[in-house]
């Protein structure tokens, strides 16, 4: 038997923070070498919110080099980008006529982002979880490692498996693959450096809630200095009434290396004054090769372009067998 299949994605809206950093692509990169993985950059996620068709491509190559510049190895892996394979969207359509709208209405993210949106709510905002469903199965996935607030979506994909291989495949033949979310518990839920109870993310509108990847070593220092804290002196993990110490504390034991036991032994008598330079110095020591190498391959946009091409070669070949795969499940006729 061949290696199990992961594929996971970023949405090219805006930069890279800390949440997806540690919530996502730092795990596909620890685990990269025991799977066969296809990482995309959703292009066609970001459109289901206003976009800016100036800087999408851009914004799309960006999330390439990110990849690459946090350690990703094209010896295990693939990188492409979604609207380079026709067949997400085909994918989309088929699954659409199958899944019930209420579903779709019941996801959390929608229904935040549509209030979010009020009247303006276009339709591909409903349809994200489909479309969602749809990049993960075309590749025939087993699991997909993404942070805690993509596991309804998952849930969702997998009601969509089930239900279509129900209707339409052979009990012991499954067209679709049902696959498995992949959540780690430390870094899955980054939150807010402004509200220690909100989720990290790049649509609040506050520069200061958030950590980008490829911010300087003055704008870290300045979002940590102004981020919020509680008036107790000595840091602890866990404590629901500090929802702010857990999150740094956490930051600091995953950017550092260290474990939960030595951060929360170093940290226990210290006082905010004390905790926050050290921090900062760490994010900053963390980020720094990720944005020299982010540097080198934005560089190099020949380089870039030849492994997305390679990405898409690739991703296309398995993903069209799938499609076909369920036309033919659905009763098309197919000119192959
Ligand atoms: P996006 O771009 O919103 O987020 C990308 C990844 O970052 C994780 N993430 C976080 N993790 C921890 N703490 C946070 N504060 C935080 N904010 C974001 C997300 O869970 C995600 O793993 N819908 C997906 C994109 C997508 C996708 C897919 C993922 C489209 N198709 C197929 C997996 C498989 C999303 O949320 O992107």
């Amino acid at each position: 038997m061949g290696r199990q299949r992961i594929f996971s994605g970023v949405q090219p809206t805006g930069n890279l923070h800390l949440g997806n950093y540690l919530g996502a692509i730092r795990n596909w990169v620890e685990i990269q070498s025991q799977f066969d993985n296809l990482f995309c950059v959703v292009d066609l996620h970001a459109i289901t919110v206003p976009h800016k068709p100036e800087t999408l491509a851009n914004d799309t190559e960006a999330i390439a080099a990110l990849y690459l510049a946090c350690g990703i190895d094209l010896n295990y892996s693939t990188i492409f980008v979604q609207s380079h394979v026709c067949a997400h969207c085909e994918l989309t359509w088929l699954l659409n006529c199958i899944t019930p709208l209420n579903w779709l209405q019941d996801m959390i993210q929608f229904k935040e982002k549509a209030l979010k949106q009020g009247e303006n709510v276009g339709v591909g905002l409903l349809d994200y979880p489909v479309l969602m469903a749809s990049d993960i199965l075309l590749y025939q996935t087993d699991k997909v490692p993404v942070g805690e607030d993509q596991k309804q979506h998952l849930e969702l994909t997998r009601d969509i498996v089930n239900r279509f291989n129900h209707q339409f495949a052979k009990p012991d033949q499954p067209v679709l693959k049902l696959p498995e979310p992949l959540i780690r518990k430390e870094g899955a839920r980054v939150m807010s450096l402004t509200d220690g109870t909100k989720k990290m993310s790049k649509s609040d509108p506050s520069e200061l809630s958030r950590i980008n990847l490829l911010d300087s070593p003055d704008e870290i220092a300045k979002k940590i200095k102004r981020c919020k804290t509680d008036p107790i002196r000595g840091l602890e993990f866990d404590n629901s009434e500090r929802p702010e110490s857990n999150n740094l504390l956490t930051l600091y034991m995953l950017l550092s290396g260290k474990t939960k036991e030595e951060v929360a032994a170093e940290c226990q008598d210290m006082g905010w004054g004390q905790f926050k330079p050290l921090l900062t110095q760490t994010m900053i020591e963390a980020l720094k090769p990720i944005q020299e190498k982010y540097q080198e391959v934005m560089n190099d946009k020949a380089y870039l372009e030849s492994v997305l091409r390679h990405g898409k070669h690739k991703a296309e070949a398995i993903a069209n067998q799938t499609l076909n795969q369920v036309k033919a499940a659905m009763g098309y006729s197919l000119l192959i």
